[in-house]
Order: structure tokens, then sequence, then C-alpha cells
């Protein structure tokens, strides 16, 4: 699978990490978009970089981060067809891929340690989405 990943200073460090870690399991290929370096840099500049690639059909997923993640997250799902979920342990992870097909996982550089950070990385990669009922809910959402 082909993942993009983004961050604003916040969520560097830790995407620098995530890369890492993908780059060594070797299983996905993992496209940095940026912030390339800790200065101080805007988070939705890189929302807007990362929806509109996956948007563009690039990659299948994406991962955001920026300190809290809630920046990026809002910033993310102003972009019709981003479903950008927050999430802070590996059972919102889960529930994000089987009932709301997220397609952008956002991490919080400064509230998620690396090695949950690993863990909720990797439920959300191998989580299918469920469709059925929760298909319907996301046209209500998509199309009201
Ligand atoms: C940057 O200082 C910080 O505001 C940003 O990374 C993020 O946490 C915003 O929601």
């Amino acid at each position: 699978m082909r993942i993009l990943l983004a961050s604003d200073h916040g969520g560097y460090l830790l995407k620098q990490q995530l890369l890492q870690q993908l780059l060594l399991r070797g299983e996905h290929e993992a496209v940095d978009l940026g912030a390339y370096g800790p200065e101080s840099v805007d988070y939705p500049r890189y929302a807007r970089q990362l929806c509109q690639s996956l948007l563009s059909g690039v990659a299948e997923r994406g991962i955001l981060l920026c300190g809290t993640g809630i920046g990026i997250s809002i910033a993310a799902n102003r972009y019709a067809g981003i479903r950008a979920a927050l999430c802070h342990d590996e059972y919102s992870a889960r529930l994000a891929r089987q009932h709301n097909d997220a397609n952008v996982l956002v991490l919080g550089g400064r509230t998620t340690g690396p090695a949950v950070a690993q863990a909720i990385v990797t439920v959300w990669l191998t989580t299918a989405f469920e469709g059925g009922r929760h298909q319907q809910r996301l046209d209500q959402i998509e199309h009201g």
C-alpha cells in the first residue's frame, strides 16, 4: 500500500519515527510530504498537500500529525472525500476503519508516544471497512 505522511513541527519527530518503522517493515511504500525539519510551520498547508494528493489517487492512505492532532484533523476534514480520524488508542483506530473507513489517520506528536503510535498505525493499516450500514452513513456525510 502507498501511504502519504505529513506533519507540522509538532508532529515532525513522530512522523520521522513512523517513517523509519514503515521503512524497516518494508510492507508499504511511505511517501514523506514534509515538514522536513523541526522549524515552526503552519499545519493547514500540510493537511492540504496530503489531502489533495490522496484525492488525486496517488496513494491509498494518509497519516497526518501535528502537536495534538486536533488542528490538522480539523483542516483535513474540510476536504470532501477525506475521512480523517484522530486516534489515541488501538480501539479507536480499529473502529475508525471498520465503521468510518478512515482514509487518513491523525496522530498527536505531543500526546502519543512512538510505541503506542506504531500499534495504532498497525491496526489502522490492517483493519478492513465493514461496509453495509456504515457505508450508508458515510454516504449521508458526503451527500447529505
Ligand atoms: C503548533 O504549536 C500546534 O498548535 C499544532 O501542532 C497543533 O497541535 C494544532 O492543533
